[in-house]
């Protein structure tokens, strides 16, 4: 349970978020690219203060400050833009970036009531299973949701596969449309994720179904703030979820690796004719 004078500061961020985004924080360059992925360094995040060591997003832990500022980034310029969220959970706070940028906000997540589905309100649903006609977003995103999409759930019979859900997104987006993720890496979920297995993560993504992907990596590069080693829960619950890594070489990255955001961007590539 947060402690009120972080309640408080959780409050105030949020009601200031129309603006803080019209401040367009993000306009300045917050990465560097290595390898054909962006990383985004502490020292460069508009949301540090690197003389004082500190993150400027108030609330949660490293990584979820890390999550806000991503969603930030990548949510900010949603104006008139219908925009489904994959597993919305509670008070998302995601639908608030979009209702603020001025979009308009739908999502679908398993653990919500069976009930008719309905544009601009939380729905039941799955990623591999949308309650939506074919092409009715211009954008579909996922925060913190991603590693978790294979895991068995109550209310599906079979949990579909990353191809299956993949496809199923692909089909809800408009031609052109666009797919934002973002999941946690040597924290929890599949096994790739656990893992930090880009390569793995990213061979999900057909090319045939999608173009233009970006990779970012939040909080890897962590300098001036600290390491952020996955708390003993997370670590010990991570090694029950291997089944192709070694499980020393995976304690070796808990030990020693940071936890950091994986992010990554898509475009929906629309068959041509002829
Ligand atoms: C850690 S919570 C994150 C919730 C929210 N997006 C946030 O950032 O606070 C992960 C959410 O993903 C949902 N989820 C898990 N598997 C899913 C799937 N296959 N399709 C859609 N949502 C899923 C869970 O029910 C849960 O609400």
């Amino acid at each position: 349970m947060p402690n009120p004078k972080t309640r408080i500061a959780d409050a105030w961020y949020r009601f200031r978020t129309r603006r803080r985004l019209a401040r367009n924080e993000w306009s300045g360059d917050y990465w560097y690219e290595r390898d054909g992925e962006r990383i985004v360094p502490c020292r460069q995040c508009p949301k540090v203060d690197a003389r004082r060591e500190r993150c400027g997003v108030p609330f949660g832990s490293p990584l979820r400050k890390c999550v806000t500022a991503a969603t930030e980034a990548h949510l900010r310029a949603t104006r008139g833009v219908l925009a489904l969220e994959i597993g919305s959970h509670k008070r998302s706070f995601a639908k608030l970036v979009v209702e603020q940028a001025g979009g308009s906000w739908t999502g679908i997540e398993p653990q919500a009531p069976r009930i008719a589905p309905r544009m601009g309100g939380e729905n039941y649903g799955h990623a591999g299973e949308i309650p939506f006609p074919a092409e009715a977003f211009d954008i579909a995103f996922a925060i913190q949701s991603f590693e978790h999409w294979e895991e068995p759930l109550p209310s599906v019979e079979r949990s579909p596969s990353y191809r299956e859900c993949l496809a199923e997104i692909w089909r809800v987006l408009k031609p052109g449309g666009s797919l934002y993720v973002d999941a946690p890496i040597h924290l929890h979920g599949h096994e790739m994720f656990v893992a930090g297995d880009v390569p793995r993560i990213l061979a999900l993504f057909d090319g045939a179904l999608w173009k233009d992907v970006v990779v970012e990596r939040w909080r890897y590069d962590h300098a001036p703030l600290s390491r952020y080693p996955a708390p003993a829960v997370d670590a010990e619950g991570a090694l029950t979820t291997l089944e192709t890594y070694a499980i020393d070489a995976i304690r070796e990255l808990q030990r020693t690796a940071t936890v950091w955001l994986l992010t990554i961007t898509a475009v929906k590539r629309t068959p041509t004719v002829g």
